[in-house]
This record gives structure tokens, C-alpha cells and sequence, in this order.
């Protein structure tokens, strides 16, 4: 039984991470947010800081449209306008996630004070 156990546990600890939700801060870190965020959603001379966002999203989903295709979001919007015009580089499309995980990574980002 020992044996088994030894096997089963680590079959069953690889499963879950397979299956489970997707965690959203290694969304963040595995989508490359970082290089332009900060480890610590703090902002750094390539991106604004990402925290404190919650006033200026309504929902999740429409930070998903931005991430998306960030530029006509960027265009229809005063404050995201002025703010992209501090930086050189630009947010580029994320591509490489499904709807789903955009989503739950922009519900994290919602709820980070
Ligand atoms: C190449 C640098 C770069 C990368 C990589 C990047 N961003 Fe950005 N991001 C920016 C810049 C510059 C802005 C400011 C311009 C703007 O508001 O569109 C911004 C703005 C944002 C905003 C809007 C902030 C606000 O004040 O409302 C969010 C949300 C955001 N990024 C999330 C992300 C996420 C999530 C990722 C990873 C999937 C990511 N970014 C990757 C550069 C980047």
C-alpha cells in the first residue's frame, strides 16, 4: 500500500494542476506581463502599473476586449490615450491565451488594490 500511495499522490498532484482553473498570476507571469508591468503588477519604464484598476474597468470582459486588441480600446479612451502616450512601447495583442484565462487573469488584476 505504501508503494502505491507513493505513485498515486504524485499522478494525482500532476492531475490537478493539468485539470484545475488556471492559476492567474502564472498567467501573468507566463504571458510575458511582467516585462512591462513588474513582478509585483507595479509598473515599470515600459507599462503603467496594474494595480488599483477596478474604478476604471466595469467588468472583466472588457478588460478582456482590450487585451485582445488594446489599440481601438486605447483610442475610444481619454485616460488609456494620455497614458499610452508616456510609453515607448505599446501593449501588443495577447494572442497565446483562451478567452477563459484572459478572463480570469483580468478578474485577478480587478481585485488587486
Ligand atoms: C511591451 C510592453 C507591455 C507588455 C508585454 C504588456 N503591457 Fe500592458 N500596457 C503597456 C503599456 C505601455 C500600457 C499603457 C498604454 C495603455 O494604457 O494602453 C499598458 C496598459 C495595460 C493595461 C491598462 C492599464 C490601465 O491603466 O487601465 C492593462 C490592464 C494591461 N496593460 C495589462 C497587461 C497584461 C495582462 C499583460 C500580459 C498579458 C500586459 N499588459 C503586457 C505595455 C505592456
Amino acid at each position: 500500500m505504501k508503494r502505491l500511495g507513493a505513485l498515486i499522490l504524485p499522478i494525482a498532484a500532476l492531475l490537478s494542476t493539468a485539470c484545475g482553473p488556471p492559476d492567474p498570476e502564472t498567467l501573468y507571469g507566463d504571458l510575458g506581463c511582467p516585462r512591462c508591468h513588474g513582478t509585483n503588477l507595479e509598473g515599470n519604464r515600459y507599462g503603467p502599473t496594474v494595480k488599483g484598476l477596478s474604478e476604471h474597468w466595469g467588468s472583466p470582459q472588457s478588460m478582456v476586449t482590450y487585451l485582445r486588441d488594446p489599440k481601438p480600446v486605447v483610442e475610444n479612451d481619454a485616460r488609456l490615450k494620455a497614458q499610452d502616450a508616456e510609453y515607448d512601447l505599446k501593449m501588443q495583442p495577447v494572442t497565446d491565451s483562451s478567452d477563459e484565462d484572459l478572463a480570469v487573469l483580468a478578474a485577478w488584476l480587478l481585485t488587486v488594490e
